[in-house]
Protein backbone atom coordinates (compact mmCIF):
# COMPACT_ATOMS: atom_id res chain seq x y z
CA UNK A 1 0.00 0.00 0.00
CA UNK A 2 1.34 3.24 -0.51
CA UNK A 3 2.28 5.98 2.23
CA UNK A 4 -0.77 8.48 2.99
CA UNK A 5 1.26 11.60 2.50
CA UNK A 6 1.02 14.24 5.26
CA UNK A 7 -1.72 15.99 4.63
CA UNK A 8 -4.16 13.09 4.31
CA UNK A 9 -2.99 11.96 7.29
CA UNK A 10 -3.75 15.49 8.74
CA UNK A 11 -7.58 14.51 6.76
CA UNK A 12 -7.74 11.17 8.33
CA UNK A 13 -6.87 12.85 11.95
CA UNK A 14 -9.52 15.43 11.39
CA UNK A 15 -11.83 12.85 9.94
CA UNK A 16 -11.68 10.91 13.12
CA UNK A 17 -11.44 14.39 15.66
CA UNK A 18 -14.46 15.16 14.48
CA UNK A 19 -16.34 11.82 14.43
CA UNK A 20 -15.62 12.15 17.81
CA UNK A 21 -17.13 15.44 18.59
CA UNK A 22 -20.43 14.89 16.45
CA UNK A 23 -20.94 11.49 18.12
CA UNK A 24 -20.82 13.46 21.80
CA UNK A 25 -23.67 15.27 19.88
CA UNK A 26 -26.93 12.97 21.65
CA UNK A 27 -30.30 13.75 23.35
CA UNK A 28 -29.22 11.76 25.92
CA UNK A 29 -26.32 12.42 27.94
CA UNK A 30 -24.98 8.71 29.07
CA UNK A 31 -25.46 7.48 25.64
CA UNK A 32 -25.72 8.34 21.92
CA UNK A 33 -29.06 8.79 20.91
CA UNK A 34 -29.79 11.06 17.90
CA UNK A 35 -33.39 10.81 16.59
CA UNK A 36 -34.53 13.23 13.50
CA UNK A 37 -36.27 16.41 14.23
CA UNK A 38 -34.70 16.59 17.74
CA UNK A 39 -32.56 19.27 19.87
CA UNK A 40 -29.44 16.90 18.99
CA UNK A 41 -30.18 16.66 15.55
CA UNK A 42 -30.64 20.65 15.04
CA UNK A 43 -27.39 21.10 16.72
CA UNK A 44 -25.48 18.09 14.36
CA UNK A 45 -26.69 19.58 11.37
CA UNK A 46 -25.29 23.09 13.05
CA UNK A 47 -22.11 21.14 13.87
CA UNK A 48 -21.48 19.78 10.35
CA UNK A 49 -22.57 22.99 8.31
CA UNK A 50 -19.64 25.04 9.78
CA UNK A 51 -17.48 22.08 8.69
CA UNK A 52 -18.99 22.35 5.28
CA UNK A 53 -18.28 26.00 5.09
CA UNK A 54 -15.38 25.92 6.26
CA UNK A 55 -14.69 23.42 3.46
CA UNK A 56 -15.47 25.80 1.16
CA UNK A 57 -19.13 25.01 0.55
CA UNK A 58 -22.61 26.59 0.43
CA UNK A 59 -25.07 25.07 2.37
CA UNK A 60 -28.81 24.38 3.06
CA UNK A 61 -31.53 22.55 4.88
CA UNK A 62 -34.06 21.38 2.58
CA UNK A 63 -37.62 20.82 3.61
CA UNK A 64 -36.81 17.17 4.71
CA UNK A 65 -34.28 17.94 6.97
CA UNK A 66 -31.53 16.73 5.05
CA UNK A 67 -28.27 19.49 5.20
CA UNK A 68 -26.76 19.13 1.69
CA UNK A 69 -23.52 21.43 1.17
CA UNK A 70 -21.99 21.93 -2.42
CA UNK A 71 -18.68 22.54 -3.83
CA UNK A 72 -19.24 24.28 -7.21
CA UNK A 73 -18.09 22.78 -10.24
CA UNK A 74 -16.51 24.51 -13.27
CA UNK A 75 -19.34 23.33 -14.59
CA UNK A 76 -22.08 24.18 -12.14
CA UNK A 77 -24.57 22.98 -14.28
CA UNK A 78 -23.23 19.40 -14.93
CA UNK A 79 -24.93 16.35 -13.03
CA UNK A 80 -23.75 16.38 -9.13
CA UNK A 81 -21.81 13.30 -7.68
CA UNK A 82 -23.36 13.55 -4.24
CA UNK A 83 -21.74 11.84 -1.02
CA UNK A 84 -23.06 11.28 2.05
CA UNK A 85 -24.50 9.32 4.55
CA UNK A 86 -27.07 9.73 7.75
CA UNK A 87 -27.26 11.73 11.17
CA UNK A 88 -29.29 9.71 13.00
CA UNK A 89 -28.76 6.87 15.20
CA UNK A 90 -30.33 4.26 16.78
CA UNK A 91 -29.96 4.14 20.39
CA UNK A 92 -27.21 3.63 22.65
CA UNK A 93 -25.30 4.11 18.88
CA UNK A 94 -21.56 3.64 17.98
CA UNK A 95 -20.38 7.07 16.63
CA UNK A 96 -19.57 6.01 13.29
CA UNK A 97 -22.76 4.52 11.91
CA UNK A 98 -23.69 7.14 9.52
CA UNK A 99 -21.45 9.96 10.45
CA UNK A 100 -18.12 8.15 8.63
CA UNK A 101 -19.91 8.87 5.34
CA UNK A 102 -20.83 12.20 6.11
CA UNK A 103 -17.79 13.42 7.25
CA UNK A 104 -15.74 11.35 4.78
CA UNK A 105 -17.90 13.73 2.32
CA UNK A 106 -16.48 17.05 4.04
CA UNK A 107 -12.78 15.73 4.84
CA UNK A 108 -12.65 14.88 0.88
CA UNK A 109 -14.12 17.94 0.10
CA UNK A 110 -11.40 20.11 2.50
CA UNK A 111 -9.13 18.35 0.61
CA UNK A 112 -10.31 19.46 -2.40
CA UNK A 113 -10.44 23.15 -0.70
CA UNK A 114 -6.81 23.24 0.25
CA UNK A 115 -5.82 21.93 -2.83
CA UNK A 116 -7.89 24.90 -4.99
CA UNK A 117 -8.99 22.37 -7.27
CA UNK A 118 -11.97 22.00 -8.38
CA UNK A 119 -13.43 19.36 -10.46
CA UNK A 120 -15.53 19.84 -13.35
CA UNK A 121 -18.80 18.47 -11.89
CA UNK A 122 -20.69 19.84 -8.59
CA UNK A 123 -20.20 18.05 -5.66
CA UNK A 124 -22.57 17.66 -2.79
CA UNK A 125 -22.28 16.41 0.58
CA UNK A 126 -25.77 15.00 1.90
CA UNK A 127 -26.48 14.31 5.62
CA UNK A 128 -29.82 12.51 5.37
CA UNK A 129 -32.36 13.24 8.19
CA UNK A 130 -33.34 9.75 8.77
CA UNK A 131 -32.26 6.14 7.96
CA UNK A 132 -32.11 3.74 10.68
CA UNK A 133 -36.26 4.49 11.26
CA UNK A 134 -36.30 4.44 14.81
CA UNK A 135 -37.86 7.38 15.86
CA UNK A 136 -40.56 6.71 13.49
CA UNK A 137 -42.45 3.60 11.92
CA UNK A 138 -40.53 3.97 9.00
CA UNK A 139 -37.30 5.03 7.07
CA UNK A 140 -34.78 6.50 4.34
CA UNK A 141 -37.33 9.82 4.95
CA UNK A 142 -34.46 11.94 3.52
CA UNK A 143 -33.08 9.77 0.64
CA UNK A 144 -36.64 9.18 -0.31
CA UNK A 145 -37.61 12.57 -0.50
CA UNK A 146 -34.57 13.41 -2.11
CA UNK A 147 -35.24 10.67 -5.16
CA UNK A 148 -39.23 11.72 -5.44
CA UNK A 149 -40.35 8.22 -3.97
CA UNK A 150 -41.31 9.52 -0.25
CA UNK A 151 -45.19 8.32 0.12
CA UNK A 152 -46.50 11.60 1.11
CA UNK A 153 -48.23 9.42 3.47
CA UNK A 154 -45.42 9.03 5.64
CA UNK A 155 -45.91 12.15 7.03
CA UNK A 156 -48.38 10.86 9.40
CA UNK A 157 -46.65 8.24 10.74
CA UNK A 158 -46.26 8.87 14.58
CA UNK A 159 -43.59 8.47 17.18
CA UNK A 160 -44.31 6.91 20.13
CA UNK A 161 -45.24 9.99 21.59
CA UNK A 162 -47.99 10.41 18.95
CA UNK A 163 -46.07 13.21 17.19
CA UNK A 164 -46.67 12.76 12.89
CA UNK A 165 -44.11 12.92 11.08
CA UNK A 166 -45.33 15.95 9.01
CA UNK A 167 -45.81 17.46 12.79
CA UNK A 168 -42.16 17.36 14.47
CA UNK A 169 -40.98 18.29 10.41
CA UNK A 170 -42.73 21.65 10.90
CA UNK A 171 -41.82 21.73 14.17
CA UNK A 172 -37.95 21.54 13.35
CA UNK A 173 -38.33 24.29 10.45
CA UNK A 174 -39.08 21.81 7.42
CA UNK A 175 -41.88 22.66 5.24
CA UNK A 176 -43.70 18.83 4.42
CA UNK A 177 -45.89 20.51 2.00
CA UNK A 178 -42.65 21.37 -0.37
CA UNK A 179 -41.29 17.69 -0.37
CA UNK A 180 -42.13 17.72 -3.93
CA UNK A 181 -39.55 20.30 -4.31
CA UNK A 182 -36.55 19.07 -2.94
CA UNK A 183 -36.33 15.95 -5.48
CA UNK A 184 -33.42 15.90 -7.49
CA UNK A 185 -34.87 16.77 -11.31
CA UNK A 186 -34.21 13.86 -13.70
CA UNK A 187 -30.32 13.43 -14.59
CA UNK A 188 -29.28 16.05 -11.98
CA UNK A 189 -27.42 13.33 -10.15
CA UNK A 190 -24.06 11.79 -12.05
CA UNK A 191 -23.44 9.71 -8.94
CA UNK A 192 -23.65 8.95 -5.49
CA UNK A 193 -21.09 7.74 -3.43
CA UNK A 194 -21.62 6.55 0.66
CA UNK A 195 -18.81 6.08 3.20
CA UNK A 196 -20.08 3.17 5.77
CA UNK A 197 -18.05 1.25 8.24
CA UNK A 198 -18.85 -2.57 7.26
CA UNK A 199 -20.83 -3.15 10.89
CA UNK A 200 -19.72 -6.76 10.27
CA UNK A 201 -16.43 -8.82 10.47
CA UNK A 202 -15.34 -10.12 7.18
CA UNK A 203 -12.85 -6.77 6.51
CA UNK A 204 -11.53 -7.12 9.79
CA UNK A 205 -11.19 -10.95 9.41
CA UNK A 206 -9.26 -10.89 6.05
CA UNK A 207 -7.11 -7.95 7.39
CA UNK A 208 -8.27 -5.74 4.91
CA UNK A 209 -8.90 -1.55 5.77
CA UNK A 210 -12.07 -1.57 2.72
CA UNK A 211 -13.91 -3.19 0.17
CA UNK A 212 -16.54 -2.65 -2.31
CA UNK A 213 -20.32 -3.12 -1.59
CA UNK A 214 -22.06 -5.48 -4.10
CA UNK A 215 -25.38 -5.38 -3.28
CA UNK A 216 -27.58 -4.88 0.10
CA UNK A 217 -29.89 -7.38 1.10
CA UNK A 218 -33.82 -6.29 1.70
CA UNK A 219 -35.60 -5.90 4.41
CA UNK A 220 -38.88 -5.73 5.55
CA UNK A 221 -40.04 -4.64 9.31
CA UNK A 222 -43.31 -5.55 11.12
CA UNK A 223 -45.34 -4.43 13.77
CA UNK A 224 -47.61 -6.76 16.00
CA UNK A 225 -49.89 -6.23 18.74
CA UNK A 226 -51.70 -8.70 20.79
CA UNK A 227 -54.47 -8.07 23.30
CA UNK A 228 -54.93 -10.77 25.91
CA UNK A 229 -56.44 -9.86 29.17
CA UNK A 230 -54.79 -8.43 32.23
CA UNK A 231 -55.48 -10.20 35.09
CA UNK A 232 -54.41 -10.81 38.54
CA UNK A 233 -51.26 -13.18 38.66
CA UNK A 234 -52.17 -14.71 41.66
CA UNK A 235 -56.07 -15.64 41.35
CA UNK A 236 -56.31 -16.68 37.41
CA UNK A 237 -55.79 -20.40 36.80
CA UNK A 238 -52.68 -20.90 34.51
CA UNK A 239 -55.59 -22.22 31.85
CA UNK A 240 -57.97 -19.31 32.10
CA UNK A 241 -55.31 -16.40 31.21
CA UNK A 242 -54.89 -14.90 27.89
CA UNK A 243 -51.38 -13.57 28.47
CA UNK A 244 -49.83 -11.55 25.38
CA UNK A 245 -46.60 -11.35 26.52
CA UNK A 246 -46.74 -15.07 26.52
CA UNK A 247 -48.31 -15.18 23.04
CA UNK A 248 -45.22 -12.94 22.14
CA UNK A 249 -42.92 -14.83 23.62
CA UNK A 250 -44.07 -18.12 21.29
CA UNK A 251 -43.62 -15.81 18.58
CA UNK A 252 -40.18 -14.10 19.22
CA UNK A 253 -39.27 -17.95 19.12
CA UNK A 254 -40.85 -18.51 15.78
CA UNK A 255 -39.00 -16.03 14.25
CA UNK A 256 -35.80 -17.43 15.39
CA UNK A 257 -36.78 -20.88 14.19
CA UNK A 258 -38.25 -20.22 11.09
CA UNK A 259 -35.25 -17.81 10.33
CA UNK A 260 -32.53 -20.55 11.53
CA UNK A 261 -33.66 -22.55 9.20
CA UNK A 262 -33.61 -20.97 5.75
CA UNK A 263 -30.01 -19.70 4.48
CA UNK A 264 -29.55 -16.47 3.52
CA UNK A 265 -32.50 -15.21 6.03
CA UNK A 266 -32.14 -13.58 9.08
CA UNK A 267 -34.91 -12.40 11.70
CA UNK A 268 -35.26 -10.08 14.41
CA UNK A 269 -38.05 -9.38 17.24
CA UNK A 270 -36.09 -6.19 18.62
CA UNK A 271 -38.31 -4.19 20.48
CA UNK A 272 -41.30 -5.22 23.03
CA UNK A 273 -43.45 -3.99 25.35
CA UNK A 274 -45.76 -4.97 27.79
CA UNK A 275 -48.56 -3.33 29.14
CA UNK A 276 -49.20 -2.78 32.06
CA UNK A 277 -45.79 -4.22 32.49
CA UNK A 278 -46.27 -4.81 36.98
CA UNK A 279 -45.10 -7.77 38.04
CA UNK A 280 -48.39 -9.00 39.86
CA UNK A 281 -50.53 -8.47 36.17
CA UNK A 282 -50.59 -10.71 33.81
CA UNK A 283 -50.06 -9.23 30.85
CA UNK A 284 -53.03 -7.89 28.96
CA UNK A 285 -51.43 -6.19 25.80
CA UNK A 286 -47.83 -7.31 24.01
CA UNK A 287 -46.21 -4.97 21.27
CA UNK A 288 -43.77 -6.24 19.25
CA UNK A 289 -41.30 -5.13 15.78
CA UNK A 290 -40.05 -7.61 13.09
CA UNK A 291 -36.99 -7.04 11.74
CA UNK A 292 -36.87 -9.97 8.13
CA UNK A 293 -33.99 -9.52 5.79
CA UNK A 294 -32.67 -11.42 2.52
CA UNK A 295 -30.16 -11.13 -0.08
CA UNK A 296 -33.21 -12.66 -1.98
CA UNK A 297 -36.53 -10.61 -2.44
CA UNK A 298 -38.44 -14.37 -2.88
CA UNK A 299 -36.96 -15.74 0.56
CA UNK A 300 -37.56 -12.51 2.42
CA UNK A 301 -41.08 -12.19 1.13
CA UNK A 302 -41.93 -15.89 1.47
CA UNK A 303 -40.69 -15.88 5.21
CA UNK A 304 -42.51 -13.12 5.82
CA UNK A 305 -46.05 -14.15 4.12
CA UNK A 306 -45.20 -17.50 6.24
CA UNK A 307 -44.86 -15.89 9.39
CA UNK A 308 -47.48 -13.58 9.57
CA UNK A 309 -49.60 -16.45 8.98
CA UNK A 310 -48.19 -18.63 11.95
CA UNK A 311 -48.32 -15.22 14.17
CA UNK A 312 -52.23 -15.09 13.33
CA UNK A 313 -52.22 -19.46 14.18
CA UNK A 314 -50.68 -18.15 17.36
CA UNK A 315 -53.10 -15.63 18.91
CA UNK A 316 -56.04 -17.42 17.98
CA UNK A 317 -54.45 -20.64 19.65
CA UNK A 318 -54.33 -18.44 22.94
CA UNK A 319 -57.40 -16.43 22.41
CA UNK A 320 -55.45 -12.91 21.57
CA UNK A 321 -56.46 -10.19 19.37
CA UNK A 322 -54.09 -9.54 16.95
CA UNK A 323 -53.14 -6.70 14.52
CA UNK A 324 -49.80 -7.23 11.88
CA UNK A 325 -48.77 -4.01 10.54
CA UNK A 326 -46.31 -3.86 7.07
CA UNK A 327 -44.33 -0.52 8.38
CA UNK A 328 -41.47 -1.18 5.68
CA UNK A 329 -40.25 -3.47 2.81
CA UNK A 330 -37.55 -2.53 0.71
CA UNK A 331 -36.14 -4.60 -1.98
CA UNK A 332 -32.47 -5.89 -2.11
CA UNK A 333 -30.62 -3.38 -4.33
CA UNK A 334 -27.32 -4.25 -6.64
CA UNK A 335 -24.66 -1.41 -6.38
CA UNK A 336 -24.08 0.19 -9.36
CA UNK A 337 -21.73 -2.06 -11.79
CA UNK A 338 -19.81 1.18 -13.27
CA UNK A 339 -19.03 2.71 -9.88
CA UNK A 340 -17.69 -0.22 -8.15
CA UNK A 341 -15.50 -0.25 -11.02
CA UNK A 342 -14.42 3.35 -10.36
CA UNK A 343 -14.12 2.35 -6.85
CA UNK A 344 -12.02 -0.64 -7.53
CA UNK A 345 -9.71 1.44 -9.35
CA UNK A 346 -9.05 3.97 -6.74
CA UNK A 347 -8.16 1.29 -4.70
CA UNK A 348 -6.04 -0.30 -6.74
CA UNK A 349 -4.07 3.42 -7.48
CA UNK A 350 -3.88 3.64 -3.62
CA UNK A 351 -2.09 0.25 -3.54
CA UNK A 352 -5.11 -1.39 -1.21
CA UNK A 353 -5.88 -4.75 -2.50
CA UNK A 354 -9.80 -5.38 -4.17
CA UNK A 355 -12.55 -7.16 -2.09
CA UNK A 356 -16.46 -7.27 -2.96
CA UNK A 357 -18.63 -7.52 0.03
CA UNK A 358 -22.68 -7.76 0.32
CA UNK A 359 -23.99 -5.87 2.74
CA UNK A 360 -26.40 -7.00 5.57
CA UNK A 361 -27.22 -3.61 6.87
CA UNK A 362 -29.43 -1.47 5.12
CA UNK A 363 -28.01 1.89 3.41
CA UNK A 364 -29.53 5.25 2.41
CA UNK A 365 -27.75 4.01 -1.32
CA UNK A 366 -30.76 1.54 -1.63
CA UNK A 367 -32.70 4.42 -1.70
CA UNK A 368 -30.13 6.71 -3.91
CA UNK A 369 -30.15 3.84 -6.53
CA UNK A 370 -33.47 4.91 -7.77
CA UNK A 371 -32.25 8.12 -8.51
CA UNK A 372 -28.79 7.94 -10.05
CA UNK A 373 -25.81 4.88 -10.29
CA UNK A 374 -25.29 4.02 -6.28
CA UNK A 375 -22.31 2.34 -4.78
CA UNK A 376 -20.68 1.97 -1.03
CA UNK A 377 -17.10 1.85 0.36
CA UNK A 378 -17.15 0.21 3.46
CA UNK A 379 -14.39 0.67 6.50
CA UNK A 380 -13.33 -2.09 8.52
CA UNK A 381 -14.47 -2.14 11.73
CA UNK A 382 -13.24 -3.77 15.24
CA UNK A 383 -14.74 -7.06 16.04
CA UNK A 384 -17.66 -6.63 13.50
CA UNK A 385 -19.65 -4.57 16.00
CA UNK A 386 -21.82 -2.07 15.47
CA UNK A 387 -25.17 -0.79 16.78
CA UNK A 388 -23.35 -0.06 20.19
CA UNK A 389 -21.40 1.86 21.55
CA UNK A 390 -18.15 0.12 21.08
CA UNK A 391 -18.26 0.64 17.48
CA UNK A 392 -14.81 1.38 16.38
CA UNK A 393 -12.71 1.93 13.34
CA UNK A 394 -8.97 3.13 13.40
CA UNK A 395 -7.55 6.10 12.24
CA UNK A 396 -5.66 4.56 8.97
CA UNK A 397 -8.36 3.14 8.12
CA UNK A 398 -10.15 6.56 7.85
CA UNK A 399 -7.35 7.86 6.18
CA UNK A 400 -7.00 5.27 3.17
CA UNK A 401 -11.07 5.60 3.06
CA UNK A 402 -10.45 9.09 2.03
CA UNK A 403 -7.87 8.31 -0.27
CA UNK A 404 -9.53 5.92 -2.08
CA UNK A 405 -12.33 8.48 -2.14
CA UNK A 406 -10.75 10.94 -3.46
CA UNK A 407 -8.92 9.32 -5.71
CA UNK A 408 -12.43 8.03 -7.15
CA UNK A 409 -14.10 11.70 -7.23
CA UNK A 410 -10.74 12.49 -9.52
CA UNK A 411 -11.50 9.39 -11.66
CA UNK A 412 -14.76 10.52 -11.95
CA UNK A 413 -13.47 14.10 -13.53
CA UNK A 414 -11.59 12.24 -16.56
CA UNK A 415 -12.91 12.51 -19.61
CA UNK A 416 -15.08 10.06 -20.88
CA UNK A 417 -15.26 8.33 -17.15
CA UNK A 418 -18.33 6.60 -16.43
CA UNK A 419 -21.06 6.67 -14.75
C1 LIG B 1 -29.71 0.30 9.63
O1 LIG B 1 -28.65 0.34 10.17
C2 LIG B 1 -30.34 -0.98 9.38
O2 LIG B 1 -29.76 -1.80 8.65
O3 LIG B 1 -31.38 -1.23 9.98
MN1 LIG C 1 -25.90 3.41 8.72
MN1 LIG D 1 -27.43 1.76 11.52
Amino acid sequence: MTAPSASHQLLGQALMARLDELGRVSTDRERLNRQPYTAAHRQAIELVAGWMQAAGMATRVDAIGNLIGRYEGEDPAAPVVLIGSHLDTVVDAGRYDGALGVLAGVQAVAALHDAGERLPFPVEVVAFCDEEGVRFPTTFLGSKAICGTLDPKVLELQDQAGVTVGAALREFGGDPDALASIAYPPGSLRAFLEVHIEQGPVLEAEDRPLGIVTAIQGQSRLAVVLDGMAGHAGTVPMGHRRDALAGAAEIALLVERRCSATPDLVGTVGRLEVLPGAVNVIPGRAMLTLDIRSPSDLVRSQAVAELVQAIHGIAAARGLGCTVAREHDQPASVCAPGLQRVLAQAMRAEGVPVKYLPSGAGHDTMAMAAACPAAMLFVRCQGGISHNPLESMSLPDGDVALRVLLRALRLLALPKAKP
